[in-house]
């Protein structure tokens, strides 16, 4: 299922190929509390762990030696940087770094301990589509861990985001994406459950959302 507010490749592409050599200045800082937020919910996880829209790699220092990373973006100038980040050999629990589309990988199911998504599932052309691919290549048992900031639903904040959603679509950015989506793909899986929901310090604007594939399905 995707609307009629959801980003396209192309769009997400060209976006972000502008945002390569700014990105780290102007994103790192911005969103480094969800960024570590997630890293730390993996690393409790550990083991193989695979990060959907690695972007420039910001989140590389947030891992240890308890991981083994993989990354994938769609975005060559910026899995440039991630790539140039891994090279530094600061990064050892860093395995590789891929150009690949999050809705269509070429990973095995099952491969991966963990699948990190920070600030990706709201910009993907289809994001269910994407939950499916990181579901199915995530082991029983594995977790799905999502941060970004989510639709407010209500109120003043959320006319606010309406209105941003049609002047930042071009910069690869989506502000309104509600809870209620991700939700609903979890509940229409039957090995899936919604294991977390909470606000991240310390504005509460970033929300992270974990999701466990279950090792057996559950009861309808
Ligand atoms: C806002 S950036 C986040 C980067 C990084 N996760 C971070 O927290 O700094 C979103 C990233 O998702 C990537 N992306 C968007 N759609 C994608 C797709 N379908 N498959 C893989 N990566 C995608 C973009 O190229 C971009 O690098």
């Amino acid at each position: 299922m995707t609307t009629a507010t959801d980003l396209d490749t192309s769009t997400v592409e060209t976006a972000y190929a502008r945002w390569a050599p700014i990105y780290d200045a102007v994103c790192g800082p911005i969103m480094v509390k969800g960024r570590r937020a997630a890293a730390s919910a993996a690393r409790d996880v550990g083991g193989k762990i695979l990060e959907v829209g690695v972007g420039t790699g910001l989140s590389f220092d947030d891992y240890g030696p308890n991981t083994e990373i993989t990354g994938i973006d769609l975005s060559l100038p910026m899995l440039a940087k991630a790539r140039a980040r891994m090279m530094s050999g600061r990064y050892p629990h860093v395995k590789s770094v891929q150009q690949m589309d999050a809705h269509n990988m070429a990973f095995a199911d099952a491969t991966f301990d963990c699948v990190v998504a920070q600030f990706v599932i709201t910009l993907v052309a289809n994001p269910e589509q994407v939950l499916s691919e990181c579901h199915r290549v995530v082991k029983p048992g594995g977790r799905i861990i999502l941060v970004n900031h989510l639709y407010s639903e209500v109120g003043v904040a959320a006319a606010v985001e309406r209105w941003a959603a049609q002047k930042t679509r071009s910069l690869g950015l989506r502000p309104e994406f509600p809870f209620a989506r991700l939700q609903a793909w979890a509940q229409s899986n039957s090995d899936a459950i919604l294991v977390e929901r909470r606000k991240v310090a310390p504005f509460g604007i970033y929300t992270l959302v974990c999701f466990e594939r279950t090792a057996v399905p559950l009861a309808a």
